[in-house]
């Protein structure tokens, strides 16, 4: 069978590595613990699911839904970056839902580049944004996230000549869990004006927040020239009803507008109804839902310095990133790992040549399992020998 040059350069997941030796270890009969996945094990908000139950009885909601059915979605999203943010944007032309911000970005790309167009993108990244960006043709350049630069980049390091059509970051980050303040999104911000480019912040981890922390958004530096892109999946724990939007330049959510009009539909109206229920809760409710994953953090951080790996306190996002003395090929270790002791965790590797070293843990488990989860990592050696290959469970 033909296929497209573009279906052949998206790269291949090293999840589905994960997944076999996974699958491997269950044939074993060693009990999984699974840390590999970023998706929320919270329930979704209780008003959103009965806002989605009431609209499965709703004959209106059965026809494809239109663009003007989408209004209060838009409507709610531009009141909750007012609220949260104190960003103000026009509900009508700087707001575009979508089904995930995974789907955003993919059609994003398609909208605002041409085949051969330059994108910056961080190293390490969330995988599909290179995949994103193989579909959509580009030249990508990519700026190294380093631990002594507490994960941000450095903007200064690109040669003038380089005019990149679009710089994309993700800050509560994944998968380093780094944060930005937002003097550094004003900077980003100019330095894109100063060059052309513009400016898209994916930003799905925005309530994920600990402590005192808060994520600032992009949009605060400006909504020109910035394409801001926000998901319920994990804020609102709705992973699996796919919903999202995006909000910023009017021009870029035009064409964003295009470019989706000839693929998709906008996402079912119960699930849009849903989504603008959940945007509209107190914020005091996203915090509970954080306090969890906090909890975790302070869980899992201390037990992971005790075996000796190095790992930076998250202020937010659902992740620890961890380095890990000696490793130097963390798809082996983590291949080993989930096949000998049953733990799956993400490669750094897996996100990209600079996450090499690093281990992702997603903190999808009560603390306690976090805990035995390190434990259990404490026995295997990176270098390839397993400590304790026999584990049973
Ligand atoms: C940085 C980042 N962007 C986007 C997504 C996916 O968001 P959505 O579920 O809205 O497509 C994820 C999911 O893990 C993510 O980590």
């Amino acid at each position: 069978m033909w296929v497209s040059r573009r279906a052949g350069a998206v790269p291949g997941s090293v999840f589905a590595l994960m997944d076999a030796a996974k699958g491997r270890a269950r044939a074993a009969g060693r009990g999984i613990i699974d840390l590999s996945i970023g998706s929320s094990d919270r329930p979704p908000p209780e008003a959103a699911l009965e806002a989605l139950r009431e609209a499965t009885r709703d004959p209106a909601t059965y026809r494809y839904p239109l663009f003007s059915d989408t209004l209060p979605l838009r409507e709610a999203a531009a009141a909750y970056l007012a609220r949260r943010f104190g960003v103000r944007v026009d509900a009508d032309r700087e707001v575009l839902p979508l089904i995930g911000a995974q789907e955003g970005l993919a059609h994003l790309l398609l909208a605002v580049t041409d085949p051969g167009d330059t994108l910056l993108l961080p190293d390490p990244c969330y995988p599909p944004y290179l995949g994103a960006a193989a579909v959509a043709g580009l030249n990508v350049v990519t700026l190294p996230l380093l631990p002594e630069r507490g994960f941000l980049p450095d903007l200064d390091a690109i040669p003038d000549d380089v005019r990149p059509r679009a710089l994309l970051l993700n800050y509560p980050n994944n998968p380093t869990s780094a944060v930005a303040d937002a003097a550094f999104f004003q900077e980003v911000a100019a330095w894109c004006r100063a060059r052309g480019t513009l400016l898209i912040h994916d930003h799905p981890y925005a309530e994920l927040t600990f402590g005192a922390y808060r994520a600032p958004s992009a949009l605060e530096a400006g909504i020109s020239g910035v394409v801001e892109l926000h998901s319920l999946s994990k804020t609102h724990h709705l992973g699996g009803f796919r919903v999202g939007f995006a909000a910023g330049d009017m021009g870029a959510l035009a064409a964003l507008a295009r470019v989706k009009g000839a693929v998709d539909f906008h996402a079912y109206l119960g699930i849009q109804r849903a989504a603008a229920v959940a945007l509209g809760l107190p914020d005091e409710l996203g915090r509970e839902g954080a306090c969890v994953f906090e909890a975790r953090r302070d869980a899992l951080v201390p037990a992971l310095r005790e075996i000796g790996w190095e790992v930076v306190l998250p202020q937010a996002s659902m992740y620890a990133w961890a380095r890990v003395p000696g490793l130097t090929d963390s798809v082996g270790y983590a291949v080993r790992a989930a096949e000998t002791t049953g733990v799956a965790v993400s490669p750094g590797r897996a996100f990209g040549e600079r996450g090499e070293g690093f281990v992702r843990f997603a903190l999808v488990q009560p603390p306690g399992v976090l805990v035995e989860a390190t434990r259990r990592l404490g026995t295997v050696s990176v270098q390839g020998e397993n400590a304790l290959p026999t584990l049973t469970r």
